[in-house]
């Protein structure tokens, strides 16, 4: 994390500079809605300023090719993940919460899925999506607010979404709405999950195992092991 920190310093000064002061100062007058914030229209700025880059989905402050170094260590640890669980990839129904810019659906495509729902709380890169992946589906919902879709899922995937969750209703309402979508035996894989339960800006808050585990009775779920993502773990809970 330090090195991390020192990097973008050495890099980029004035651009850290200025991130800074838009997410401290001007970002908050833009999106803040009381103890939440507008995530819709956040996450559509976003996208519309930096479209298809990782930049857009993954760390503002790193550089493309930083971000595109830092997927690929992700990318190795999914589909380590993936190949575990033993899936008959082309034959699985798999819903993608918080799509971004499309990086694990080309994952998922390349895998051979064949049948996959991306939903996101923005539309901004679905017509791309559209032409790219002319043979799944895109949805644009909030999970913290309305119910995802009347469907099942042999594996739901949410990497680097619960973190633009800010308040634990909200969580809540995402993880009760993923539980009525996961089949018997299926898998959802979610990260980051982190070691303290904090908000750290208005879009930022990272939540902990218990602050997940809450939402999943034990008698019905079983949890595997944390393992190391990024900076942070990844989790993988199974339906009984
Ligand atoms: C940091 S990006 C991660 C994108 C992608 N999963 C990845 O790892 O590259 C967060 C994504 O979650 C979406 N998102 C944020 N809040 C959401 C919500 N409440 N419902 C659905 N999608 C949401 C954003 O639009 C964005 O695409």
């Amino acid at each position: 994390m330090l090195k991390e920190i020192l990097s973008k310093i050495y890099n980029n000064p004035l651009g850290l500079l200025q991130r800074g002061i838009f997410k401290i100062f001007i970002a908050p007058f833009k999106y803040r809605k009381g103890d939440d914030y507008n995530a819709e229209k956040y996450w559509q700025d976003r996208f519309s300023k930096y479209g298809k880059t990782l930049t857009a989905s993954g760390d503002e402050g790193l550089s493309e090719e930083e971000n595109r170094r830092d997927y690929q260590l992700a990318v190795n640890t999914m589909i380590a993940i993936l190949h575990q669980e033993k899936f008959n990839f082309d034959q699985i129904q798999v819903l993608e919460i918080g799509c971004g810019t499309g990086f694990y659906t080309q994952l998922l495509h390349d895998l051979n899925v064949k049948n996959y729902i991306g939903v996101d709380i923005t539309d901004v890169l679905f017509p791309e999506f559209s032409k790219k992946f002319p043979n799944y589906n895109f949805i644009q919902k909030d999970v913290t607010t309305e119910g995802i879709i009347a469907q099942q899922f042999d594996l739901i995937m949410m990497i680097d979404v619960i973190e633009h969750i800010v308040t634990k209703d909200k969580l809540d309402f995402a993880m009760k709405n993923i539980q009525k979508c996961l089949k018997t035996n299926g898998v959802f894989i979610i990260a980051p999950i982190m070691e303290t339960s904090k908000k750290h800006l208005f879009y930022l808050h990272s939540w902990t195992i218990q602050d997940i585990k809450g939402n999943f009775p034990d008698e019905e779920y079983t949890f595997r092991e944390l393992i190391p993502f990024r900076q942070s773990s990844i989790l993988v809970i199974q339906k009984n």
